[in-house]
């Protein structure tokens, strides 16, 4: 089995992380993985914001009340609270993508959809082959107003597909995946 399927084979979704750095030279070559991302047309419709301390406190906010209405139980909000909050810190990287709109083309802005979901596959893959691991997540937090403004980014422009948490694995899980069989049809 080559390389490249033993990354594909291998990547699982990581949810907790060592507190441990990814360096900037590993970062930037998964960016480079991203940038050739297949894309209709070349327009390179995809674009990540890594947020920082800073930024990732302008979501506290948000993240309570989101918290708030999901607990019915108020003696549990205060653990909830922490627990969300932990979600965006806790990631030694917090990256935000977006993918550009088209409204005035939706077959376009499906395509291009596509295309940043392969550059997002691109990025989590150069970061398993160099031992990082990573997680796409599309919680509530990143549909908000707040997350638009932590990115200073208009809803008209770009549309939020996700945060990838990523960072140095603490735990691999292991999960159950279709069989060949089960997917796949030979026509005559
Ligand atoms: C578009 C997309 C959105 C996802 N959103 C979330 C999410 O919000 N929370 C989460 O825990 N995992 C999320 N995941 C990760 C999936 O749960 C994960 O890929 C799935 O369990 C299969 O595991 P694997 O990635 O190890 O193959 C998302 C994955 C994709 C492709």
């Amino acid at each position: 089995m080559g390389g490249v399927q033993q990354a594909l084979t291998s990547r699982r979704t990581v949810y907790r992380y060592k507190r441990e750095e990814v360096p900037d030279r590993i970062l930037e070559c998964a960016f480079e993985a991203a940038s050739n991302a297949p894309c209709h047309k070349n327009t390179h419709p995809w674009k990540f914001y890594v947020m920082g301390d800073k930024t990732r406190e302008s979501l506290i906010p948000e993240v309570e009340k989101l918290a708030e209405k999901k607990t019915t139980d108020i003696e549990k909000l205060g653990a909830k609270i922490s627990k969300a909050v932990e979600k965006i810190f806790s990631p030694p990287l917090l990256i935000c993508v977006t993918s550009a709109r088209s409204p005035q083309d939706p077959f376009r802005e499906e395509e291009d959809y596509a295309a940043t979901a392969c550059a997002i596959q691109n990025m989590a893959l150069s970061l398993w082959g160099n031992g990082v691991g990573s997680q796409w997540s599309t919680g509530a937090i990143t549909r908000s107003e707040a997350a638009y403004a932590a990115i200073d980014v208009s809803r008209e422009k770009e549309r939020i597909v996700g945060f990838i948490k990523a960072g140095y694995p603490e735990k691999i899980p292991s999960i159950a995946k279709k069989a060949v069989e089960e997917i796949r049809t030979y026509l005559p």
